[in-house]
């Protein structure tokens, strides 16, 4: 078949892919915009993307997208550095600049590709990956002693970004994949033969402004969310509180459906989630406690004028009683 025996194909492929994953990245930066505009919009959005079946042939599509890709970078290079030597590509209307990036292509995409195992291992291993395998609370992800419901993608946000390496890692992985991807987006259209010179350096163009913007807003976002982590926002936003308590209770009425209420295991389970909710939700937990206070000394206010109203009835009844001589 030509588009793994002949050169032209197998560019094809990585073309096709390519625009592909770049469609992805755009997405997923549009959606992170959500998580700074409107967090608790963002959580509706992972639990709606979660483990349901339209998101999981999803996610499997976009995985077998990134693998083929990853295949066949290693496969071209090989064959080009071994056909070629140095000099790897035929095309010569190639912008001035491009050079360096076209000849890490590899190098850069190994980068994302580290990049992206370090992500994926901090958000869809917790997340997704928790949903299709586990259904109770035992199988969430801890953070700071408590339960992390794998569908408060803000909570993720908060722990990961809290760190200031992940940060610095992050910045590392964004600009391999400014280089990558200004080089692959108009390398693409050349695989596919939109290689005149005229248009090579529009293409070139776009691909340049797309990349920065979608590779900035990551960058962006990848601030914002450090210091927000740092005034523990996701923790405190009362929106978000609300959010993970309805969250907490849903989870705990699938699980505890189908168990005996009285038993030890249900007992057990009724104090995991308590606990863990109440880490995540401590405004919520503080205006709870101030509500009760608040209505502990009203009680206690109505129960003293109470008091002093009964012992001025008895005095006058006791002057009224009074023998008269
Ligand atoms: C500030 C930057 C980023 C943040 C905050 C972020 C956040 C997230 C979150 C929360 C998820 C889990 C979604 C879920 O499982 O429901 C996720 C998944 C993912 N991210 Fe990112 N991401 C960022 C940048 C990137 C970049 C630059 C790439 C690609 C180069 C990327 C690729 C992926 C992939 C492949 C998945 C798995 C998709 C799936 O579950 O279907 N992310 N990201």
């Amino acid at each position: 078949m030509w588009l793994t025996s002949s050169s032209v194909g197998r560019k094809f492929i990585m073309a096709l892919t390519g625009a592909a994953l770049v469609l992805f990245i755009t997405f997923h930066c549009v959606m992170n915009s959500v998580a700074i505009f409107w967090p608790s919009a963002y959580n509706a959005i992972c639990e709606f993307l979660g483990a349901n079946w339209y998101a999981l042939v999803a996610t499997m599509g976009l995985a077998a997208l990134f693998v083929i890709h990853i295949i066949y970078a290693f496969w071209l290079t090989i064959q080009n550095r071994k056909a070629r030597g140095a000099d790897r590509y035929a095309v010569t209307a190639r912008p001035k600049g491009v050079e360096w990036s076209s000849q890490n292509m590899l190098v850069l995409g190994i980068v994302v590709v580290a990049f992206l195992a370090l992500h994926l291992y901090q958000f869809w291993a917790k997340m997704q990956l928790v949903e299709i395998t586990s259904h109770s609370i035992e199988g969430w992800h801890q953070y700071d002693g408590a339960s992390v419901p794998p569908t408060a993608g803000t909570l993720f946000i908060q722990e990961v970004f809290s760190q200031w390496w992940v940060v610095v890692a992050y910045l590392v992985g964004f600009i391999a994949l400014w280089f990558h991807m200004t080089h692959g987006f108009w390398s693409m259209f050349q695989s596919i033969g939109w290689d005149s010179t005229a248009w090579i350096p529009r293409l070139k163009k776009i691909s340049d402004w797309w990349t920065t913007i979608v590779v900035g807003l990551f960058a962006i976002q990848a601030v914002v969310f450090y210091v927000q982590a740092q005034d523990s926002f996701y923790i405190n936003d009362k929106d978000l509180e609300k959010q993970y308590i309805e969250s907490f209770q849903e989870h705990f009425k699938t699980e505890a459906e189908n168990m005996d209420q009285m038993s030890q295991e249900a007992q057990t389970l009724v104090q995991k989630y308590q606990e863990s909710l109440e880490k995540f939700t401590p405004t919520v937990k503080a205006e709870a406690e101030a509500q009760q206070k608040a209505q502990q000394e009203a009680q206690q206010r109505a129960y003293e004028e109470y008091m002093k109203q009964q012992a001025a009835a008895q005095a006058a009844t006791e002057t009224n009683e009074e023998p008269q001589n």
